[in-house]
């Protein structure tokens, strides 16, 4: 679907989020035919710029980062939209000027006075900017136009300060009109799991505590986080991707079946199984926290995180976070879910691994099934997008012995069209008022009362232990399975 009249304006713009996700993935939208003609896009930030200098950064940005071809003309009609408006975010005049660039945009691009409001800002800035967009009447809509919000994580730092801050977001713009963005769920291998348990007949018997052992959902990434400080410090690992993409992952794995897609429907059937799901303790077991020191990785030196710059020398900011969840209902009482994550780590990869109880009887003696471990169905979130699924089958020849082997279904094998990134996706979602990859407030609230216990645990319980750059995280994340006769996979 291509997105009608319409205009984005991204507060925040000289950051990173916008130079690497958003800008390239607007230019992308465009490239493929999938923005109006008379698209704008307006950039506020405190710098001398006029909109041509605006418009140069962008241009860089896209250059730099875009994934589609870059057509000159393409990028002409885009530049034609270009926009900035300077000025501080406390400054009424800032947005009063705003006010007047949106309603021009209209006349000069026609946008139909419909827009988009992106706070790529710290939360701490959302009051300030949000009270501006209300003053300066920016969030004032005629019948047939519409004003959203687009607002970033962290959505608060606990369930306290959340549900503040989805008040003060809410007191402005009612929560139709708001998009909290969560890019996993704007991965086509994490739709991918819609389709592959709602699609198919095969996998769904089994997808209960019946069959299923134990699921592991983990997110490793090889970087770290110089350069990254002024976000990280004080947030870690589980505040960063567990309150969010990791429990949106677990949701969409254990959720019922939805009545149908519509938006309702599918965050009703994600908000149930948060509900349901509860932090397994006693959390000095099932939990782990590390932190990366030097090390090396891919043959490269590189420094732990007391020396990244901008990090406390005594910092307490765990890099790596392990977690134990169940999930109180009929169809996953008893069944462990543990979800983990960690910068530099041995590789980048995002996977979601259910794991199923071994076959109640095995007619071959010990000798024949040594080298038998347990199914596995691993759907690979990135990179490598695609699902595997692991069983015993015959060693060729005279014996009877029996062996793993995979089956392997690849995104990149099985289909020609590429997948649009997750920004483009959900901005163009965001220019459609298509509110479906979107969390709502309860799942954000939710997902916060899940980690909180944690949380507290944590902070009064020493700092996270050491763990060397390029492995697979502190030892006390491999004891937290071992006490029950598990292991993480070595993805
Ligand atoms: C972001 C986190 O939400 O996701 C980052 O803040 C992390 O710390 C990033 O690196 C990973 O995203 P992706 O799409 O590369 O897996």
């Amino acid at each position: 679907r291509i997105a009608g009249p319409s205009g984005l304006t991204i507060f925040g713009v000289t950051g990173d989020l916008s130079r690497k996700k958003l800008m390239p993935a607007i230019y992308d939208l465009s490239n493929r035919g999938l923005l109006p003609p008379g698209f704008a896009l307006t950039g506020v930030a405190r710098r001398e710029w006029e909109h041509q200098d605006f418009g140069q950064i962008v241009h860089d940005a896209v250059r730099e980062n875009a994934r589609t071809t870059f057509h000159q003309s393409v990028w002409d009609r885009l530049a034609e939209g270009i926009r900035f408006v300077p000025g501080s975010f406390d400054d009424p005049g800032t947005f009063d000027r705003l006010a007047e660039t949106v309603k021009q945009l209209d006349t000069e691009r026609g946008t139909g006075g419909n827009h988009a409001f992106y706070l790529s800002v710290p939360p701490a800035m959302f009051p300030t900017v949000l009270s501006q967009l209300s003053r300066s009447g920016l969030t004032e809509q005629a019948e047939d136009q519409w004003r959203r919000v687009v607002v970033e994580k962290p959505f608060g730092h606990d369930l306290h300060s959340a549900r503040e801050l989805n008040r003060i977001v809410n007191e402005v713009f009612p929560e139709d009109s708001v998009f909290r963005i969560d890019h996993y769920l704007g991965k086509e291998t994490v739709q991918n799991i819609l389709a592959l348990r709602f699609a198919n007949q095969m996998f769904e018997p089994l997808w209960n505590a019946h069959y299923v052992d134990h699921v592991q959902i983990t997110m490793a990434e090889d970087i770290g986080l110089g350069g990254r400080a002024g976000y990280y410090e004080g947030i870690g690992a589980a505040r960063d991707v567990i309150q969010n993409h990791l429990l949106q992952l677990m949701a969409l794995t254990a959720m019922e079946e939805p009545v149908s897609f519509s938006p309702g429907n599918l965050r009703a059937e994600k908000s149930k199984v948060l509900s349901a799901t509860k932090p397994v303790g006693p959390f000095s077991e099932t939990t782990a926290r590390g932190q990366y020191t030097g090390g090396w990785q891919g043959g490269e030196k590189v420094p732990g995180l007391h020396e990244e710059p901008g990090f406390a020398p005594d910092s307490t900011t765990e890099t790596f976070a392990a977690i134990t969840l169940e999930i109180a209902s009929r169809r996953w009482a008893g069944v462990p879910f543990y979800l983990r994550s960690g910068k530099r780590l041995g590789r980048r990869v995002t996977e979601i691994a259910v794991m199923f109880k071994r076959a109640p009887h095995l007619p071959f003696d010990n000798t024949m099934t040594e080298e038998l471990g347990q199914n596995a169905l691993v759907i690979r979130v990135q990179p490598d997008e695609g699902v595997t699924m692991r069983f015993g089958a015959k060693i060729p020849g005279t014996s009877m012995e029996v062996r793993d082997v995979t089956m392997d279904f690849g995104y990149g094998h099985s289909f020609t069209e590429s997948s649009p990134e997750a920004y483009e996706r959900l901005l163009l979602d965001v220019l459609l008022g298509e509110p479906s990859l979107f969390p709502v407030n309860e799942e954000v609230e939710l997902s916060w009362q899940i980690l909180d216990p944690i949380l507290d645990h944590w902070a009064s319980y020493g700092g996270p232990e050491k763990y060397k750059a390029g492995s697979w995280g502190p030892p006390s994340a491999e004891t937290m399975l071992a006490r029950t006769g598990r292991a993480w996979r070595r993805p």
